[in-house]
């Protein structure tokens, strides 16, 4: 397995690959693997003939007050993550071998990123749309694979895949839990075991709520919403936001709706988690 940590050595690579016609999976994180970054590499592991993994704690997608400075990190455990999982490159660049000083460039989706996590933490997806393109214009992969954890990130970056005409497949991935429901995030490590008992709460209440609101239709949402909001407040949790939205607009849902994307996020301690469910709306 190769380690790069400049821009161009992972560019120079991929190019040299794509003329072997050999093709490239990615996979996009920010470090501190956990076994949901590593069915992502499985995944791209069957994709492809060479597996990217990136690893990078893109400082544009934090906000001021934001967790960037503490973001858990652990490059050596990542290594052996990567290499168990059949890797063959790790990109771990430093911020200044990504932005340069002066770096004025964005990308933006603009519909998509607004509501939810959008509508919290402004520029986020800014940020994600951005490091994400710089990411597919250094490794040049063919196939990037995305968490469904991240429900509305993965949205975006279709979006922005379909609009900007990036010849990249996404694939996005199941969202895996832990063995009591919460859904694996490297931000898991900052919650104390009581937090971490009282946090699932969240997969708790959505999984109670897919099938009342498959079963009860659209118009029960505001009332399934409210029940998750107070199970998380008395569960000792503080909510961010609880929707229940159109999955292709992200929009509240209509007659035309065919999934609902019911998507949570809340704070316990200082800890924010998110979690989501996909529902199939009755007609
Ligand atoms: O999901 C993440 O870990 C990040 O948002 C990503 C896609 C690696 C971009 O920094």
């Amino acid at each position: 397995m190769r380690i790069f940590r400049q821009a161009q050595e992972l560019q120079q690579f991929a190019l040299e690959t794509r003329r072997a016609g050999k093709s490239i999976a990615l996979v996009p994180t920010m470090g501190f693997l956990h076994a949901g970054h590593a069915s992502l590499i499985d995944i791209a592991r069957g994709r492809a003939d060479v597996v990217i993994v990136s690893i990078f704690v893109n400082p544009t997608q934090f906000g001021p007050g934001e967790d960037l400075d503490k973001y858990p990190r652990d490059f050596e455990h990542d290594r052996l993550v990567c290499e168990e999982h059949g890797a063959d490159v790790i990109f771990a660049p430093e911020p200044g071998a990504m932005y340069a000083p002066d770096a004025s460039t964005w990308v933006e989706e603009t519909v998509l990123s607004r509501p939810l996590c959008g509508a919290r933490r402004p520029g986020h997806f800014r940020g994600v749309a951005t490091v994400v393109t710089k990411l597919f214009h250094l490794a040049l992969p063919d196939v990037a694979v995305f968490g469904r954890k991240d429900a509305q990130q993965l949205l975006v970056i279709k979006r922005m895949v379909r609009d900007l005409n990036f010849p990249i497949e996404i694939v996005a991935a199941p969202l895996v839990r832990g063995a009591d429901g919460l859904a694996l995030s490297s931000r898991n490590r900052y919650l104390s075991e009581e937090e971490h008992q009282r946090a699932l709460v969240l997969s708790r209440s959505l999984r109670a709520a897919k099938p009342a609101l498959e079963e009860a239709g659209i118009s029960a949402a505001p009332a399934i919403i409210a029940a998750i909001r107070h199970e998380i407040e008395a569960a000792g949790g503080h909510v961010d936001y609880v929707e229940a939205l159109d999955v292709d607009t992200l929009a509240e849902p209509t007659e035309t709706t065919r999934e609902v994307l019911l998507a949570l996020a809340a704070y316990f301690g200082s800890t924010r988690l998110i979690d989501n469910e996909l529902v199939q709306v009755k007609k």
